[in-house]
């Protein structure tokens, strides 16, 4: 089972000097790779997955269907797994604490087995984060729910019924969950309101390509007609989609700190809405089919007016990046977070490295600028407010040192070898104790 170092990342910051220059790879989506690795619950037959990003959601999700039985092997990129007899309908209690995304493993498991229990999901505390989506949506396809011990315990021994199911709420792995539990379920589910995000229209188009009926990826109304048994057709192998938001956690770096940059294997279709917003600050691009230039002759950036929005709006999961970018930026720029209630806190943190921000609300803030950024001690609160750490300790003045970096390691692969291949400089050291 995957066990974590205690370690740091100690950071000389470059002091506002733009002297990043080489190739920044992007590897593949941990938020796509997550659930196509969920559905291999719903397959007779093992399925393979390449370009899979090895970070420690990967790991742990690995762990989580280990746990189930599914017999994976993660050898350099590539993930095979599945194909054995589902050994239990519990989840693992610890590990589902450790990730989010587990919650994704019980739209296909009660699918397949017609039982699942599992605790409340852990990950990120980046808001309420509820469940009831997933509870609603469940109970609407006939599944009976109790509480009990700390756990739900969902259980459909007849199977599931396709249903017409209708999201208050956009919810990429609530879209995700119940169109799993939807394939297999007998009879039409129509998911309205659903997640249009590029991660469930690559997961809806795995399992087209697997033999599922489904309709309408990539609108609001999804529908999928029920197969009543599993997947079962042999050598489909998935291909994990370029991570759009470390994508854009580069092309904030670059914009902030490049000379050069060219940020690779990326897919640019899917951050319209941050080449957009970089556009109006006033950055300059190369953009291309499947890679951006980030050239930095301009010096001043304009300051905005950002809101997150569900895609193809600005991710939320950019933002704290993006608040970074805006502490240099000329005049007041104003952030709505308009998705999470919690994941506006570290710009406190911001503010002791010398950024002028102020708090409004919950989901609303001012940020003035430009204003230098000096070496702090920082204690990363999440993965994407922990990279943001990063972007402002490279560009402030003196050394930073950032704690908490197993929030980092969860969604960032090989970060600091990655940055210091373009001349940054990061280093990964133990700490005792
Ligand atoms: N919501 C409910 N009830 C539910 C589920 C969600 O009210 O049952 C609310 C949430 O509280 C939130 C909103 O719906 O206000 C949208 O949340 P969503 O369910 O879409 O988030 P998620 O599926 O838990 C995924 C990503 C997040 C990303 C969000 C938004 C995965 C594993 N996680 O989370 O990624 O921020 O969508 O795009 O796909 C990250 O990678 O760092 C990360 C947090």
């Amino acid at each position: 089972m995957f066990k974590k170092p205690n370690e740091n990342f100690v950071i000389e910051g470059s002091a506002g000097a733009r002297n990043l220059t080489g190739e920044l790879k992007v590897g593949g989506a941990k938020n796509a790779a997550l659930k196509v690795l969920a559905s291999s619950l719903l397959f007779t037959d093992p399925i393979k997955l390449t370009n899979v990003p090895r970070i420690d959601d990967i790991k742990i999700m690995i762990d989580l269907l280990n746990d189930l039985g599914q017999n994976a092997d993660f050898n350099d990129k590539t993930v095979r797994l599945g194909g054995k007899k589902i050994t239990k309908t519990s989840l693992n209690e610890d590990l589902s604490h450790k990730l989010r995304a587990s919650i994704v493993l019980t739209g296909p498991l009660l699918g397949r087995t017609g039982g699942v229990s599992f605790p409340h999901p852990g990950g990120c505390v980046i808001g309420q984060r509820p469940i009831d989506i997933f509870l609603n949506g469940f109970q609407a396809m006939g599944a009976k729910i109790h509480y009990d011990q700390n756990k739900y315990h969902l259980s459909a021994p007849n199977g599931l019924k396709g249903a017409r199911i209708f999201f208050p709420q956009q919810s990429v792995t609530g879209t995700e969950t119940l169109l799993m539990a939807a394939v297999l379920a007998s009879g039409t589910t129509v998911l309205d309101n659903a997640a249009l995000e590029p991660e469930v229209v690559s997961l809806g188009q795995f399992l087209i390509n697997a033999g599922a009926k489904i309709h309408g990826l990539g609108t609001p109304t999804i529908t999928v007609s029920g197969l009543g048994g599993p997947l079962a057709k042999k050598d489909h192998d998935y291909q994990t989609i370029p991570d759009r938001i470390e994508a854009g956690s580069y092309l904030i770096l670059g914009a902030l700190a490049g000379k050069d940059i060219l940020i690779s294997h990326c897919e640019p279709r899917h951050l319209t809405a941050v080449t957009e917003t970089l556009k109006q600050m006033g950055l300059k691009m190369n953009i291309d089919h499947s890679s951006i230039r980030v050239n930095n002759e301009q010096p001043e950036f304009r300051a905005i007016n950002l809101k997150t929005h569900e895609y193809p709006g600005f991710p939320t999961d950019l933002q704290a990046p993006m608040a970074v970018l805006l502490t240099q930026a000329y005049g007041q720029s104003f952030i709505f977070e308009t998705i999470f209630e919690n994941r506006l806190s570290y710009l406190d943190t911001l503010n002791r490295q010398g950024a002028d921000t102020m708090l409004l609300d919950a989901h609303r803030a001012l940020i003035n600028g430009p204003r230098p950024l000096k070496g702090e001690s920082l204690d990363s609160p999440d993965l994407r407010a922990g990279l943001a750490y990063i972007i402002a300790a490279l560009v402030a003045s003196g050394r930073s040192i950032v704690h908490n970096i197993h929030y980092i390691d969860r969604g960032y692969e090989k970060v600091e070898k990655k940055l210091q291949a373009v001349g940054a400089n990061i280093k990964r050291v133990s700490c005792q104790g």
